[in-house]
């Protein structure tokens, strides 16, 4: 058997928690590799809303698996929270939760770190969750970071101690006005680590391996968006993993002719949340409506999402970067009602067309080259198949399929795990 992914093609919040749960009920495990509780993996099903930060979206399916990877990083305070919003459902995670020993906790003062990191850059800042993300993985590749297995060792206090006292003299070093008391914070957390013990660790890598051989089949589910890269992204303006295919052998130890499908997730259209360049960014009433009508407001930070044209350059990158064999387009429900649409085919990059993302993509240095294509006004949340798409619909569907020669096979009009169309 491969491991099949699952990855955002975007700046992230494209919808894959979604997806995952509808996909859970063809594998065995779901997977987190990368990423932590910055972000926020939303599903919808039986009238209700559930909000999944570091625990895959598999977890409401009772015979899957959910295995939280190495390459993750853990804040233990938010994992409790979301451990009791699922004892409100009476889902027994116990049974189906796996942690990695090698992933990474994020301590008190992590996030007290990415604050005073934020503040310090004044308007250059990243816009970053707050949720301590780059200071985790700095201690990671500095290789000063506390591990889950950690925890099972005697002294792993002792080195938590010297860790955070370290962070809070780089915490002084900032001088700017940042409020903490840590003796709270580190009650809260040591709380938290009580629980997550309660939980199985396990080396993740060789589980994976053996379940392979088994013939099992695993999803690994990305987190953020392949544009939010460390590597490959809008640097800066990233996150501090890797969200793209290749982040996904590192994070759960899986060899790269393992991989099987790449299912690629896509809006109809663009949103960003936090600072970075957006070449489609809309500052009119066509981006003031997707972010109306798409409800577009961070699961995670609740902060609103800016909203653009579907941008063709930055996408068919992303497909190329991951290898994207099956494409997933969502919130197509959003664009009904727009007379014209608009999706960008090229950019003018300092007076010459070009059709690859180049190092530098601000507005100084690009202008999105658009196609246009006619709107449709019908509401597609209650179609239940694709013969009842308007010819409209259809045509943007194919431009795109055309243009990444990789099929749309499945169109999301709503985001109830219902509103979902196979092609
Ligand atoms: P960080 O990962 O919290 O440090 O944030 C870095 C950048 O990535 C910021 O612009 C965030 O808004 C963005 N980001 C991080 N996680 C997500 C996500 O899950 N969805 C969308 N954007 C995200």
């Amino acid at each position: 058997m491969t491991v099949d992914l699952l990855l955002g093609l975007q700046w992230g919040d494209e919808g894959k928690g979604k997806i995952v749960d509808i996909l859970t009920t063809n594998y065995n495990i779901i997977a987190r590799f990368q990423g932590g509780p910055n972000a926020g993996h939303t599903l919808v099903f039986n009238g209700m809303k559930h909000v999944l930060h570091t625990i895959p979206s598999g977890i409401f399916h009772e015979k899957a698996i959910n295995l939280v990877g190495n390459g993750v990083v853990i804040d233990p305070v938010i994992f409790k929270n979301e451990l009791i919003k699922l004892d409100e459902h009476h889902i027994d995670y116990k049974k189906s939760l796996r942690i990695s020993r090698k992933s990474h906790l994020i301590l008190p003062t992590h996030r007290l770190l990415d604050a005073a990191s934020e503040i310090a850059k004044g308007k250059a800042k990243i816009g970053s969750t707050l949720k301590g993300i780059g200071p985790t993985y700095m201690d990671k590749t500095g290789r000063n970071g506390i591990r889950v297995g950690d925890l099972e060792l005697e002294h792993w206090k002792k080195k938590y101690r010297a860790l955070a006292n370290k962070h809070e003299r780089m915490i002084a070093f900032y001088k700017v006005d940042l409020q903490y008391n840590l003796e709270e914070l580190e009650t809260e957390f040591f709380n938290a680590i009580e629980t997550l013990k309660e939980l199985t660790f396990i080396d993740s890598e060789e589980y994976i391996y053996q379940a392979l051989k088994k013939g099992e089949s695993i999803l690994a589910e990305g987190a953020q968006g392949s544009l939010l890269d460390i590597d490959f992204g809008t640097y800066p303006f990233v996150t501090s993993s890797n969200t793209t295919a290749a982040g996904a052998c590192t994070g759960l130890g899986v060899a790269p002719n393992q991989i099987g499908e790449v299912y690629g997730i896509f809006k109809a259209y663009t949103t960003r949340v936090g600072s970075g360049p957006f070449p489609t960014e809309l500052f009119d009433e066509d981006g003031e409506t997707m972010g109306r009508v798409g409800n577009e407001f961070g699961a995670t930070t609740g902060r609103s999402r800016r909203c653009g044209w579907l941008d063709l350059v930055a996408l068919r990158y992303a497909c190329q970067i991951n290898g994207v064999t099956q494409l997933m387009m969502m919130k197509g429900d959003v664009l009904s009602g727009f007379k014209t649409l608009k999706i960008c085919t090229a950019y003018n990059y300092k007076g010459e067309t070009i059709t690859h993302l180049p190092y530098n993509i601000e507005a100084e240095n690009v202008t999105p080259i658009y196609t246009e294509f006619n709107g449709w006004s019908e509401d597609l949340t209650t179609m239940k198949n694709d013969s009842q798409f308007p010819k409209e619909l259809n045509d943007y569907i194919s431009f795109l399929e055309e243009e990444l020669d990789i099929p749309i096979k499945i169109v999301s009009v709503g985001p109830d795990r219902k509103q979902t169309i196979f092609r």
